[in-house]
């Protein structure tokens, strides 16, 4: 559709509201969490440190670490009837819808925290902690694997990559979770976080704007593009096919996954990170192959359509060598991004203004209603 004068379609380059949580320069590829570079968190932090930075605005002391660490293990475990709830959901059913239905549904029995405002804190870490949870119970019964054992001995990053595989990762199966873990934990005002600071602006509750962000993630133009960067992998079969594969598709105008993005206009720095994270997991399982046809995408994407890779490009072959199937690649991107959600719905109860735009309208003005029985079939 045509862009009519004063309309900014899609929302771009409009400044909606104010923030201290993240920042992203997307001229330079640069992206901060309340000040820090994400090389750095990437480099020297983990998810637990991330999180707290994300909903206090500091990094934690050693005893406040330490205390979240032992919340989130305490907070792991679900209440029995909604175990017995994704007990009874079809196997079939995507991991996505799962965790929407599992996150709304957590609302029913947490009723003190569905209360807006500061006490949402409360919520916030419990979700955190629960979002490994729901997605592994799903997963687990699907893959008749033996239900889940809280583990409050785990960071969130070996919890969820033992409610996953079904066994105790290694030192750096662990160390790549945490990083992904880091690396989503927040983008600004991307469309999931967006929907989440909408709907929490309404004064309704963190558990509904949280729902409302799960239901945004899981769109292919968003969250699901790690998983269609496998199934392009997949469909290309080997590095010598991508020039004439990727080639292809971009003459009939197909979207190549894991590539372009809204803010940067140079290389996303979560993909430069991942990326050689990607290389580090294919020497460790000595398979390369993903690696070097990734390598070999981009070459060809950047020289016929000089676009640079996105977070999502890279996410993906390191969950696969891991062993992690692709339908739960999103739910990962949302127990990290929880944190992000909910630092900005938190942030949105402080300085609450409802989020209300408007639309240029196009349709008629002056149509006469027809009764029922005039209208003919
Ligand atoms: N593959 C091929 N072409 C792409 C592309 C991609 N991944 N991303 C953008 N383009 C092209 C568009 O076709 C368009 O070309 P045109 O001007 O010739 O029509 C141009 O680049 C601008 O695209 P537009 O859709 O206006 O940019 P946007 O800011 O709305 O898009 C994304 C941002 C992320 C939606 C888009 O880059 C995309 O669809 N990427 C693939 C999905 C993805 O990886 N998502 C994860 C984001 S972290």
């Amino acid at each position: 559709m045509a862009e009519s004068p004063g309309v900014q379609r899609g929302l771009e380059d409009v400044i909606a509201l104010e923030s201290r949580i993240c920042f992203i320069d997307g001229d330079r590829g640069r992206l901060l969490y309340q000040g820090y570079d994400i090389r750095d968190l990437a480099a020297h932090s983990t998810f637990e440190e991330v999180a707290y930075l994300l909903w206090y605005g500091r990094l934690p002391t050693a005893t406040q670490l330490a205390d979240l660490r032992r919340r989130f293990g305490a907070l792991r475990t679900l209440p029995t009837p909604l175990i017995d709830r994704i007990q009874s959901i079809p196997t079939e059913s995507t991991p996505m819808d799962v965790l929407r239905t599992g996150v709304s549904e957590l609302a029913l029995f947490e009723p003190d925290e569905t209360k807006p405002g500061s006490g949402s804190i409360g919520g916030a870490q419990r979700l955190t902690a629960a979002l490994p949870t729901i997605i592994g119970t799903f997963h687990r019964r699907r893959a008749g694997l033996p239900p889940i054992r809280a583990r409050p001995d785990l960071s969130q990053a070996a919890y969820l990559a033992y409610a996953l595989l079904d066994r105790e990762p290694t030192e750096l199966e662990t160390k790549v979770i945490d990083v992904a873990l880091v690396l989503h934990a927040d983008h600004e005002l991307n469309a999931s976080t967006f929907a989440a600071r909408v709907t929490a602006s309404t004064l309704s509750d963190l558990y509904s704007a949280v729902t409302s962000a799960v239901g945004t993630l899981k769109g292919p133009l968003h969250g699901g593009a790690n998983e269609r960067v496998l199934e392009l992998l997949d469909e290309i079969g080997t590095p010598e096919l991508v020039e004439t594969v990727i080639k292809a598709k971009l003459s009939r105008h197909e979207r190549i996954m894991g590539f372009g993005h809204r803010v940067y206009k140079v290389e996303d720095p979560r993909a430069t990170i991942l990326r050689e994270w990607s290389r580090k997991i294919g020497e460790s399982k000595g398979n390369l192959r993903y690696f070097e046809m990734l390598r070999k995408v981009e070459e060809v994407v950047h020289r016929e359509k000089g676009l640079y890779p996105n977070v999502d490009l890279y996410s993906g072959s390191v969950y696969t060598l891991l062993g992690i199937p692709p339908d739960l690649f999103t739910p990962i991107f949302a127990a990290s991004r929880v944190a992000g959600w909910t630092a900005h719905v938190l942030e949105e109860y402080e300085d609450l203004r409802l989020i209300r735009p408007t639309s240029k309208y196009l349709g008629a003005t002056d149509l006469s209603y027809v009764p029922l029985a005039a209208r003919g079939g």
